[in-house]
């Protein structure tokens, strides 16, 4: 028996964006613009920091493991705390729940190129994971039921999607579960939730609840708290026990469950965050259609910019970066000649413009 499980031993382990800091370093750039990780270009929610700040002096005390943010999420959507998760941002959630409910002979289904963080850790438990391609860079719904096999256990969607950025509307959604069994568990991963949420075409899972789906939303992303590292999901309350037991006991943080809690109330911060992202996607979407590279429709924080080759991709991003303009390659996610590029200032986009057309 080897000491480092072969699964483990050839998994290729996730591979952060490039930091601003490291960019610095090798370039020697005074102005860097970071559009590689879908985070908010305005900061973080003020109120956040604000009960981050009040709760420093209860850090010598263990936290309640999320109860007083399960608390405040029950309230605000109607449910009961047992039907409520905190964890450790979205991914701490996924973690557990690839922990809990997945059997060494059980197997994974998702589309193609599936979010980067799902996918390694999935594949990090040694199961089966299998995949259906995208159609017109939307999930292949139709597909991914037809290929429900036995085994299949934990189907992962992401609405909206990461890295596409499009979404599946309820009637697509519902099609689809008709041919869901019972035991298998569906992850609906939210994560970029309330950029969508004002479409019509866009389906709020909390208007619709099944017993074998849990959704997953995050306050990396539009709260700006990606540092924090605070996630949590709604599901049936046997799914949530279950995942309780595993969970790390103490897991968020004070300081997470804290920044949680004061983000659920900012509506001011989530109204700009969003005006903005707003006026970044029609931007970025409208630039690069008259560059000649459409983009597909994004509901999300970022658009995928798909070029014509690898190299194309490859060089793109090496220019760009050269001229301190950091944007995601989406060779990780099994896409080398695509790339990711997240919403970010007014004047961010300007220079990412100016950039590329010094390309
Ligand atoms: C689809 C999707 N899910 C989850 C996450 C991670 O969220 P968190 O920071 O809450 O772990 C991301 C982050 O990029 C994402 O794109």
């Amino acid at each position: 028996m080897p000491l480092v499980p072969p699964y483990i031993e050839s998994l290729r382990p996730y591979e952060p964006g490039r930091s601003i800091e490291a960019v610095r370093r090798e370039f020697g750039l005074t102005r860097i613009v970071k559009l590689a990780s879908n985070e908010n270009p305005m900061g973080s929610s003020p109120a956040a920091l604000e009960r981050m700040r009040g709760a420093t002096g209860v850090l010598n005390l263990y936290p309640n493991g999320g109860l007083d943010l399960r608390r405040e999420l029950a309230q605000k959507y109607d449910l009961r705390v047992e039907n409520v998760i905190a964890g450790s941002g979205s991914e701490g959630i996924m973690s557990n729940i690839i922990r809990a409910f997945l059997c060494d002979e059980d197997e994974v289904l998702t589309t193609e190129s599936a979010f980067i963080g799902f996918q390694v850790l999935a594949r990090s438990r040694g199961v089966t994971y299998r995949t259906v391609p995208y159609k017109d860079w939307h999930y292949d719904l139709d597909a991914l039921a037809g290929a429900i096999n036995e085994r299949t256990k934990i189907i992962y969607l992401a609405n909206p999607n990461n890295p596409t950025g499009t979404i599946f509307t309820k009637l697509e959604f519902d099609r689809f579960y008709a041919h869901v069994p019972e035991r298998v568990l569906i992850i609906l991963d939210e994560a970029y939730f309330e950029y969508a949420k004002d479409n019509p075409r866009y389906p709020d899972s909390m208007h619709y609840r099944y017993d074998n789906v849990i959704t997953l939303r995050t306050f990396s992303k539009v709260y700006g708290l990606a540092g924090a590292r605070i996630g949590y999901g709604f599901a049936h309350e046997r799914l949530i026990a279950n995942l309780l037991k595993v969970k790390l006991p103490f897991e968020p943080s004070t300081l997470a469950q804290e920044a949680g809690i004061g983000a659920l109330a900012d509506k001011e911060f989530l109204h700009r965050s969003l005006e903005l992202n707003a006026r970044g996607i029609r931007f970025l979407s409208e630039f690069f259609a008259v560059m000649g590279y459409p983009v597909p429709p994004s509901d999300a924080n970022f658009v995928m910019l798909p070029l014509s080759t690898e190299q194309e991709a490859a060089r793109v991003t090496e220019g760009l970066l050269r001229q301190g303009v950091i944007v995601r390659s989406l060779s990780a996610f099994g896409l080398p000649a695509v790339i990711r590029i997240s919403t970010g200032t007014d004047e961010e986009h300007q220079l990412l413009v100016d950039a590329w057309k010094n390309l």
